[in-house]
């Protein structure tokens, strides 16, 4: 079988080199830079076992900009948002439809794995793909749930939604997905597929909001919130998430507003959004809290990706907590072990912590436990930390001389 998958990020290339392992597999990019990169056999990102799969797929996967003949076509092309007005941005899953209904053939199977409010599917995707003038051609909408850092065990080991629009799209798709899913695969219709996948973001973005009110509501009532939310979830049918920073990445910050977008039902969504967004604001808060006294303070940002371990910083909080540190005139060095590309200078943790007045964690990197607060004693120009992940052992900070913020959590 022929595939042509469209869009080579951190999910349309994990995915293109799975089927690569099985199928003949032409990954499309409208990015020249991405195309080359891997014709001449490297990886445009990082990400555990993506050099393994692509040296594995030999002579069966290859990268063009144009779109070529095939019998399956995956789309997983960006759905960002359009910033203020909070709706999708489906420019770039128009554009690849067009691209796609130019070679579309009798008996062919379109499969979008965007994530896309609901009714995409059926209202913009399918009749661009009808413009081909073709009758018999097979669609599907097959979400992704996979996470950056552990992206191909996830794509190969959780369970997988399918949603076609007859039954021969949902046979053909699951005939696809089984040769490298491991999971249970679960068939739908495509709107159904389009809705299950934003609920999920959904519930975890409004779960995540509720652990940041509780986390505020503590640091009022003097109680800390990482011991209380531990106690609660003994509580057989509790599980609350940890509360942070704020919310980041290409999904959960995002998808909440696709699924209100065609609706007027919607409450609890915005005000769970809203929070999240505030988080960087109440770190400030803490933030000024310790550098009241100071003129002109400048602070160390350990950590911008939006989540622990992984070099992902998009749409990640830390990026409006610098720019609310900025216009509070302080100035802001940054460091982050696994970001490579960031609007702010990526320095090393030795350069970003000297000379700062207080040390801010945000991002929750496993390598960040190891510092050694005596070092950072040495380096910095005033002993201040504040700990929004609830990481660091503050005890040995304390006894280097550091005074301790840490979000939801009563200060000593
Ligand atoms: N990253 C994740 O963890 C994740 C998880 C679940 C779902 N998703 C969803 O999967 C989709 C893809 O996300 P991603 O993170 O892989 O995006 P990405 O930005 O990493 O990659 C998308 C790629 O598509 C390319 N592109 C844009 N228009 C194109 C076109 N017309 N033809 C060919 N290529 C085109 C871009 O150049 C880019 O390289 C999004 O809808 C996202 O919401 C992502």
């Amino acid at each position: 079988m022929r595939l042509c998958v469209l869009g080579l990020g951190y999910i349309g290339l994990p995915t293109a080199l799975l089927l690569s392992q099985k199928h003949q597999v032409v990954g499309v990019d409208i990015n020249q830079k991405i195309v080359n990169t891997l014709n001449s056999g490297k990886l445009p990102f990082n990400e555990p076992g993506l050099d393994e799969l692509l040296t594995r797929a030999h002579g069966n996967f290859s990268a063009a900009q144009k779109v070529v003949e095939a019998d399956v076509f995956i789309i997983a092309v960006p759905t960002p948002l359009e910033g203020s007005m909070k709706i999708a941005d489906l420019k770039y899953v128009r554009s690849a439809a067009e691209m796609i209904s130019l070679h579309l053939k009798d008996d062919n199977l379109v499969i979008l794995e965007s994530t896309v409010p609901p009714g995409t599917s059926e209202r913009l995707v399918i009749p661009i793909l009808r413009r081909s003038g073709l009758k018999t051609f097979y669609f599907s909408h097959c979400p992704e749930r996979a996470i950056p850092g552990n992206t191909i065990f996830e794509i190969v080991n959780n369970d997988r939604i399918i949603g076609g629009i007859d039954k021969t799209s949902n046979e053909r798709t699951k005939a696809i997905y089984a040769s490298f899913v491991k999971g249970n695969i679960y068939l739908t219709d495509a709107k159904t597929a389009e809705f299950v996948k934003l609920m999920e973001n959904t519930f975890r973005d409004v779960n995540i909001a509720l652990a940041n009110e509780f986390a505020q509501i503590a640091e009022e009532s003097n109680v800390d919130v990482w011991a209380a939310i531990e106690l609660a979830n003994k509580h057989p049918r509790v599980k609350i998430l940890k509360p942070g920073p704020g919310v980041g990445g290409h999904c959960i910050a995002i998808d909440p507003w696709f699924l209100t977008e065609n609706s007027t039902k919607f409450k609890i969504i915005p005000i769970a959004r809203q929070i999240n967004d505030s988080m960087p604001n109440n770190v400030l808060l803490l933030v000024r809290k310790l550098l009241k006294e100071l003129k002109e303070p400048t602070i160390a940002v350990l950590g911008v990706a939006y989540k622990g371990d992984i070099g992902d910083a998009r749409e990640t909080p830390a990026m409006k907590f610098i720019k609310l540190a900025e216009n509070e005139g302080f100035v802001v060095k940054v460091h982050d072990p696994y970001v490579k590309e960031f609007d702010y200078k990526i320095l090393g943790a030795e350069d970003a912590v000297k000379d700062s007045d207080c040390i801010i964690l945000i991002t929750d990197h496993n390598v960040f436990k190891e510092i050694d607060p005596v070092k950072m004693a040495k380096l910095v120009r005033k002993k201040n930390l504040v700990d929004t992940r609830n990481i660091l052992d503050h005890e040995k900070w304390r006894k280097a001389g550091f005074t301790v913020e840490v979000l939801g959590k009563i200060s000593h």
